[in-house]
């Protein structure tokens, strides 16, 4: 981290899924909104960038390792973000999880001084992690992380308990541990217990307004 001052600041939230990325996201962005005021600070998911599978049938489609880096297309991220920062503006894709692959609409999306990047391999991409400014892991008990997901793709995403689980059990669990949890070691703020950690909210808001500043 450099305390220089930037043109355009981006903070990368990584951790296991359901680790609490996109709440400490939300919570960071809309308690800065009101002090830099709407368009200043926007979150991207790394979510939206699961490549497209429209080529492939349903059936194919959920075979998918969603949690290997190679079902993310991390080239158009790193093209998007390099974009933003040269002040142009970007079409984010928009993503289905029922559908398991890209909607036909996009999100536009301005410049903006602040970006928060959230998602679940962000750190095991150098190209990524040079585009940081900050860099944040989730450190939330994988128990905790397994429940909240449970709960959550039945609710949310269409899924069924069985599916979950034994999606739980043949690729996000041993992708972890293969990949997310190594990437640990490049983040530079590491956060224990969930998106609710209130020290460690403030804390980064506090960092952000100083790179804001210079
Ligand atoms: N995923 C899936 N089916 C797809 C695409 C993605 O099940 N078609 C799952 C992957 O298995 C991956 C997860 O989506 O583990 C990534 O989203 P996640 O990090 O869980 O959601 P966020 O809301 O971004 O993060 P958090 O729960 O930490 O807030």
């Amino acid at each position: 981290m450099s305390d220089t001052q930037h043109s355009c600041v981006i903070i990368g939230i990584a951790g296991a899924s359901a680790s609490g990325k996109s709440l400490i996201a939300q919570t960071i962005y809309e308690e800065l909104v009101a002090e830099l005021g709407a368009g200043q600070i926007g979150v991207i998911t790394e979510d939206c960038y699961y490549r497209d599978q429209t080529h492939l049938t349903m059936e194919e489609r959920v075979k998918t390792n969603y949690d290997h880096p190679n079902a993310l297309d991390h080239d158009l991220l790193v093209q998007h973000l390099s974009q933003l920062v040269k002040g142009d503006a970007v079409a984010i894709p928009q993503y289905s999880y029922t559908e398991h692959t890209r909607m036909s609409e996009v999100t536009p999306f301005a410049p903006r001084r602040v970006i928060i990047l959230e998602g679940i391999l962000l750190l095991t991409d150098s190209r990524l992690r040079d585009l940081m400014d900050a860099s944040i892991f989730m450190d939330t008990p994988l128990d905790i992380c397994l429940l909240r997901r449970l709960v959550r793709d039945v609710q949310e995403r269409g899924r069924t308990m069985d599916s979950v689980l034994k999606q739980y059990q043949k690729t996000v669990r041993p992708m972890f541990l293969q990949f997310i949890e190594p990437s640990k070691q490049y983040a530079d703020v590491i956060v224990p217990r969930g998106g609710k950690n209130r020290i460690a909210i403030d804390m980064l808001k506090a960092r952000i307004r100083h790179m804001l500043i210079g």
